[in-house]
Formats: structure tokens, C-alpha cells, sequence
């Protein structure tokens, strides 16, 4: 079976979002529990103004401190040359750029235009020319935005276009606020696909609507290998109204292992790793198969 590639981001798009800071030594010990439990890529945190996500403002340290497994790639998001100069001076594997189709959106959540935002790049990138980072474009309300509506195929076709014309080695498209229909992913994944069969694609959901499951199998049939997820499907962006947690990174895992894909992710560490990030946030976590249990956990029938 088919490969699939496990990206974790909760500890920046999930913890973001949370009301209060996670001490720096508790978020290390939960990224070193995901790079013990499979995962092929991490989004450890982003290099952002501290003022716009105070949680995150630990950056360098966690970045610094955390014990890297080989098979896992980090990354951390950054939105300006400054991010990639903080990004650059902890030894990140990748940074992760960020633009929204969305004018709107972009402007909620970094002051500029989407084209404005891509001049900005160029400086960005010439900087990276010769640091040895992979670079991965992400594109948020691909599929869909709170203040514009739907988003036009061709404007984020023509994103893709800009970032790998800018040298990017893949791209992610976000569904920022969980919009994306799963006839929709397969329409636009499949033009993707075929037209950028140089870039490595990712699939970035939000389950805010309960379609985030079925986005990836759609993304799946479409050809795309590789899909972001939370831990406990925490996550939102914090400059989106009703913007609610990614999918599950256990419950993803869960339904493709119980599908026969071919993973390194493991379950059982995600689930305990869960229950450590149950404990370390004040409130009920979204995903469900650490409250259910796995298909094959089964139960004593004498005790019902
Ligand atoms: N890291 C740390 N500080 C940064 C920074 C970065 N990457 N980029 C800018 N700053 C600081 C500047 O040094 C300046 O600090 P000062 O006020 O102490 O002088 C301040 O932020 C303002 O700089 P400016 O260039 O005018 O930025 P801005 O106020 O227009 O903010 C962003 C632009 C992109 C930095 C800010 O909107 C941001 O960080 N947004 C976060 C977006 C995000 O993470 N969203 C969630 C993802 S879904
Ligand atoms: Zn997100």
C-alpha cells in the first residue's frame, strides 16, 4: 500500500491557539515524545512577532533544546526575513513561508496584501540561497475564506506558480478555517498534482466542520502523500473567526493504519503523547480515538 507521510504541527498551530503559555519545558518534552513516535515531519513553532503570538515566544529555545531524531524534518513557520535569520540561527531543517489567497485573511494576519507579502520573499529567499534549508510554501484559505467566500482554483494555482518560481521545494495547501468540501480536494488536488509534479504537496485541514477526514481521503485519490495534523486535534489560527483545531494526527493515523497505508507513525506513542498534551492544556481535546480507544481495543462484554 501507498505511503503515507504524517506531518505533526501541533506545537505551532496548535498551541498558537491555546489561552495560555505551555512552559518551554513541557513543550520539549511533548516534541520529543512526537519525534519519538514517528512522525515524518514537525512544525516545531514559528518565528513571528512575540507581540502577535505571545505563546510562541519561546522559539529559539524550544528550537534549540529539543532532541532531534534524524528521521524526522523540522520545520518552523516564518512570515519575513527576520523569522528566517531566527529560523536560520537554531539550525531548522525547513522553513515554512506563508501567504493567504485570501487578501482579506492577509491581511488580518500580517498587515500586508498577498502580493505585498511575496515581494517580501524575494529578500527572504536570496537570504537562504546559501544556507543549507529546504523552503515549503504555504498557501492559507486555499479552499475557502471567513470575509471572502470561496477562493478561485486559478488564484491559488497561480500562488503555487510565484512560490516555486521563488526556488520553493514544495508546497502546503491550508485550509485555514475547515471549508474545503472533499469533491473540492479532489478537483483541485488533481490539477495540482498534475501540474507540479515537482513539488511536494501537502494537505493542511482544519475538521471545523467535520469534513477533515474526508478531505484526505479524497486528497489521497488524488495523489497527494502528505498531510499535516495535530496532536488531540488541537490548533486554529488565532486572526480567523471560528477558526477550530486541525484533524487528529491519532485519529488520521488510526483510520489510514486500519486502511493497510504504509506509515512510520505509531500509534501507541501518539496516543500516549496525547494524553501528555490532555494533561499540559485546560480543557477537553477534539480528537476522539484517545477517548474511544483503537477498533481493536475491545471491551469485557460481562461488565455491560
Ligand atoms: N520575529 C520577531 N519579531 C518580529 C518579526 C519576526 N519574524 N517580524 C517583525 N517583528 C517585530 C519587529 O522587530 C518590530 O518590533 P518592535 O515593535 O519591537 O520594533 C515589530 O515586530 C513590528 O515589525 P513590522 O515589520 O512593522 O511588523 P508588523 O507589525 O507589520 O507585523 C508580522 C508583521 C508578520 C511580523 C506579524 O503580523 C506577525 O508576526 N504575525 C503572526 C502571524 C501568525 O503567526 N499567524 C498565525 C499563523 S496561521
Ligand atoms: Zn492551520
Amino acid at each position: 500500500m501507498e505511503r503515507i507521510f504524517i506531518q505533526e504541527v501541533a506545537p505551532r498551530d496548535g498551541l498558537q491557539n491555546e489561552d495560555a503559555f505551555i512552559p518551554t519545558p513541557k513543550k520539549i518534552e511533548l516534541i520529543n515524545q512526537l519525534s519519538n513516535a514517528g512522525v515524518d515531519k514537525m512544525e516545531v513553532t514559528s518565528f513571528v512577532s512575540p507581540k502577535a503570538v505571545p505563546n510562541l515566544r519561546d522559539a529559539e529555545e524550544v528550537m534549540k533544546m529539543i532532541k532531534r531524531n534524524t528521521d524526522v524534518t523540522y520545520t518552523a513557520l516564518i512570515p519575513n526575513l527576520k523569522g528566517a535569520k531566527r529560523a536560520v540561527s537554531c539550525n531548522v531543517d525547513e522553513v515554512n513561508l506563508l501567504v493567504s489567497a485570501s487578501n482579506t485573511h492577509n491581511l488580518k494576519n500580517v498587515g500586508r496584501s498577498t502580493e505585498e507579502t511575496f515581494e517580501g520573499f524575494r529578500e527572504t529567499i536570496s537570504f537562504l540561497e546559501d544556507k543549507r534549508v529546504l523552503i515549503n510554501g504555504s498557501i492559507g484559505t486555499s479552499f475557502g475564506c471567513p470575509f471572502e467566500g470561496s477562493i478561485p482554483e486559478r488564484r491559488v494555482l497561480s500562488l503555487i506558480e510565484k512560490y516555486r518560481e521563488l526556488g520553493a521545494n514544495g508546497i502546503t495547501l491550508a485550509d485555514t478555517t475547515g471549508m474545503a468540501t472533499p469533491k473540492q480536494v479532489y478537483e483541485l488536488c488533481k490539477k495540482v498534482i498534475s501540474r507540479f509534479h515537482d513539488l511536494d504537496v501537502t494537505l493542511h485541514f482544519h475538521n471545523t466542520r467535520g469534513m477533515g477526514l474526508a478531505n484526505v481521503i479524497e486528497g489521497i485519490r488524488a495523489g497527494v502523500t502528505r498531510f499535516d495534523a495535530s496532536l488531540g486535534g488541537v490548533g486554529g489560527c488565532p486572526f480567523a473567526p471560528g477558526a477550530t483545531g486541525n484533524i487528529c494526527t491519532e485519529d488520521l493515523v488510526h483510520m489510514l493504519q486500519f486502511m493497510d497505508y504504509e506509515l512510520n507513525a505509531n500509534l501507541d506513542k501518539l496516543l500516549d503523547a496525547s494524553h501528555y498534551l490532555g494533561k499540559l492544556l485546560s480543557h477537553d481535546l477534539p480528537g476522539q480515538v484517545a477517548k474511544a480507544g483503537k477498533i481493536t481495543d475491545l471491551h469485557d462484554a460481562s461488565n455491560f
